[in-house]
């Protein structure tokens, strides 16, 4: 079965009790073979509230895994703004509305310089579908270079682009690999070479370089002036060679990593082309493009853009409204401050266990690789007994990376000083419970 060893499996039936196994059958009787659920033993969630979801039963799950639901659940100001909208008017972009001039307005200031214009689309994968699309055009060029367990989405242009999905979703033949900006990046820069070498010579040149600036897949890389550095260097290669640099912003955007707001910032790349998604609406399906009006003009002469459920009043006031709370609740500088707390209780964590190697993280995306004791190798099995005794102490997580072995560290936002210590509380707990 594709997909992270975390999620259930079939052999994990006999285990379930009546209520979830009755669940699974009925899901699996009428949901497509291709859906998965995290855990040997799957949740059900009824209600969210800030960082906790709640069962049935009533048992809060501190969520240190949903980036989503970035200002917390069920946001009353976002519910709200939702709830108002859609019972006024919900129509879509061939019509004038003042709420999204004004959001598209406060977006642009916000983002990295030269992006002045701005597409809607309903989800991450729409939105690097579209900037494929622009590449291509504004550069005549087919190439695209990601970086090795990359993930950018569903459709069947980013599957294409999406190492990490594996299986029969084998990559484009106009796609060429490149490690990640790990150690002193030179790796990436020497990958970044040959790769373009290769594209030139297959006669699709480049069209484009398409990262995400958290490297989630990849097993998440910090920011850091090497990181900058190279980079810059990549970045310089792409345009030399005739490409334009699209940033993924779905998984670090709007402020996860800190008041820089965009992992563009922080690694002082100035994209022409830059995605958002997850976050943008706090689980209302808004994502977006932004992009500059050099690149976007000429596509925009020759192709029509139209999208049905993107942009809509009701997707403009979920994102507003999410916009609002994460700065009228400071929720960026808290996740700065926060996430560096909670990194220095993870690497002590590291000192203490030996099953824990080096923990690294910027705002609150934070990963702690797994390990084997005796051979420092990534350590898969270890993982899925972590994730799942997590689990069983009421803590949502989920590992990533090459190995699966990063586990993935990425709460709501408000995460509070409380949830922090719960969670090393738990964490130290079930890694001593592994060394058992
Ligand atoms: C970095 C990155 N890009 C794109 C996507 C696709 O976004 P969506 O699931 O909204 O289509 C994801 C989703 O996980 C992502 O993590």
């Amino acid at each position: 079965m594709i997909g992270p060893s975390t999620y259930y499996r079939p052999e994990h039936r006999a285990a379930l009790d009546a209520h979830t196994g009755e669940l699974v059958d009925r899901r699996e009787a009428v949901l497509a073979p291709s859906y998965r659920l995290f855990y040997a033993q799957p949740l059900e969630f009824v209600r969210g509230a800030g960082t906790k979801l709640y069962t049935r039963d009533g048992d809060d799950y501190l969520d240190v895994y949903n980036n989503v639901p970035s200002v917390g659940h069920a946001h009353p100001r976002v519910t709200a703004a939702i709830a108002e909208q859609s019972a006024r008017v919900n129509t879509h972009t061939r019509y004038l509305d003042a709420s999204l001039i004004d959001y598209a307005e406060t977006l642009l200031a916000a983002l990295p310089a030269g992006l002045d214009t701005l597409s809607l689309t309903c989800t991450g994968s729409e939105a690097n579908d579209l900037a494929l699309r622009v590449a291509r055009h504004a550069t005549g060029n087919r190439g695209v270079l990601v970086t090795r367990h990359a993930y950018h989405g569903v459709t069947a242009a980013v599957a294409e682009v999406s190492p990490s999905l594996g299986g029969i979703d084998a990559l484009g033949a106009h796609v060429q690999l490149i490690a990640p900006p790990v150690g002193d990046g030179s790796a990436m820069v020497q990958d970044a070479r040959r790769a373009i070498d290769a594209l030139v010579a297959s006669g699709d040149g480049v069209a484009a370089l398409l990262i995400d600036t958290a490297f989630a897949s990849d097993g998440f890389v910090a920011p850091s002036p090497g990181v900058k550095t190279a980079l810059a260097e990549l970045a310089r290669l792409v345009r030399a060679a005739g490409g334009l640099v699209i940033a993924d912003e779905v998984q670090p955007g709007f402020g996860r990593l800190g008041p820089a707001l965009w992992g563009s910032a922080l690694h002082g790349l100035e994209p022409e082309l830059l995605t958002m998604g997850k976050p943008m609406g706090n689980g209302y399906p808004v994502a977006g493009l932004a992009a500059r009006r050099s690149v976007m003009e000429p596509f925009g002469r020759e192709v029509r853009y139209f999208n049905t459920f993107a942009g809509t009043p009701v997707a403009v006031a979920a994102a507003r409204a999410t916009w609002e709370v994460l700065h009228d609740e400071q929720l960026p500088a808290h996740a700065e401050i926060l996430g560096a707390s909670l990194l220095t209780g993870l690497d002590e964590l590291a000192t203490r266990h030996p099953h824990a190697a080096g923990a690294r993280g910027r705002g609150l995306y934070a990963a702690l690789d797994i390990v084997d004791p005796e051979t420092g190798a990534p350590d898969e099995t270890t993982t899925i007994r972590l994730v799942n005794a997590l689990r069983a102490r009421r803590v949502l997580i989920s590992a990533s990376g090459p190995h699966n072995t990063a586990l993935k560290i990425r709460p709501p936002l408000p995460f509070s000083v409380g949830d922090r210590d719960r969670f090393l509380t738990e964490l130290d707990a079930a890694l001593t419970e592994l060394a058992r």
